[in-house]
């Protein structure tokens, strides 16, 4: 028995939910086949795309099924096989893409003894050796889909929030890799008051907004105000990105997880596909290659 499937990019933070907030691609993923074997364990047995360590203990997919299994104990064993489209370090769950779908196919395979929260945190265990710290916010909505947020990791807690349906996300991967344990590193351990007040304002007005489609809502409250001031500096040409992004009618534009992606918001797939081409005019004019995606969020 085998079971082969997508398993979606995502986007982390959303501008102000650093470490909470995170959305699902519908377009952009990886693909996996997964097989029952006779032999027990986990096995790695296909890796096309790009240059990922075929021993379970050291693949992020092998780690989260390792974690599932070890705890199910089933009378069978796996074999794994992936095509990776993501490319790892570009900043839309990369890493979280393999965790989420090799306990996922796993669980289907078995017949579904796990919920979605259950596959979650098994996942984070494959996420962790990625970036060195178990954090849900791609996890979460790469398993669920939609928009989802991370009310806590310890114990894990996960609220799935609405989705406007005129809603769009444009994507842009400039072909830099930033690692997130570095992106983390350079973060301070303490922020001002009067950010945070600014941040949670924020945080709770975009899941409101989320909840009555408020496209105005969503536009004033897709701004951070702790993170992106520290990494923007790690993104080339960040700051005109957003600029022509908005200029082109974005509702938001900001840093895909830990970058480098940047992604935008819009209402409608007219005008993310006009934020996709004026984001692409900036890179253009740069010797820095990149991809652009449109995307509804689902
Ligand atoms: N919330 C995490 C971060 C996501 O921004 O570091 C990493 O993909």
């Amino acid at each position: 028995k085998e079971i082969k499937i997508f398993s979606p990019a995502t986007v982390a933070n959303v501008a102000c939910g650093f470490d909470v907030l995170g959305f699902c691609l519908d377009t952009i993923g990886d693909e996996m086949v997964i097989r029952k074997t006779v032999e027990k364990g986990i096995r790695i047995t296909k890796i096309e795309g790009h240059d990922l360590p075929y021993k379970t203990e050291e693949n992020v997919a092998g780690v989260s099924a390792l974690a599932m299994y070890n705890d199910l104990l089933p009378d069978c064993g796996f074999e794994i096989e992936i095509y990776k489209n993501i490319k790892p370090g570009s900043g839309i769950g990369s890493s979280s893409a393999s965790a989420a779908g090799s306990v996922y196919g796993i669980n289907e395979l078995l017949g579904k003894p796990l919920d979605k929260t259950k596959l979650t945190y098994f996942a984070m265990k494959g996420e962790a050796l990625a970036s060195k710290c178990e954090h849900a916010d791609n996890l979460a909505p790469a398993i669920f889909g939609g928009f989802t947020l991370v009310k806590s990791a310890h114990p894990l807690q996960i609220l799935e929030l609405p989705t406007p349906s005129d809603l769009y996300a444009t994507l842009i991967h400039p072909q830099i890799e930033i690692k997130t344990s570095e992106s983390r590193a350079i973060l301070p351990k303490e922020i001002p008051l009067q950010n945070a007040i600014t941040q949670w304002a924020n945080v709770g007005s975009l899941v409101h907004a989320l909840h009555t489609s408020n496209y105005d809502l969503i536009k004033d409250a897709l701004i951070d105000v702790v993170i992106e001031p520290h990494r923007k500096q790690l993104i080339p040409h960040f700051g005109e990105v957003k600029l022509a992004a908005m200029e082109a009618g974005a509702l938001g534009c900001a840093i895909s997880g830990s970058g480098p992606s940047i992604f935008a918001l819009s209402k409608s797939e007219a005008t993310a596909t006009n934020v996709e081409k004026a984001i692409r005019d900036v890179y253009s004019k740069t010797d820095i290659k990149f991809e652009t995606y449109v995307s509804k969020i689902n």
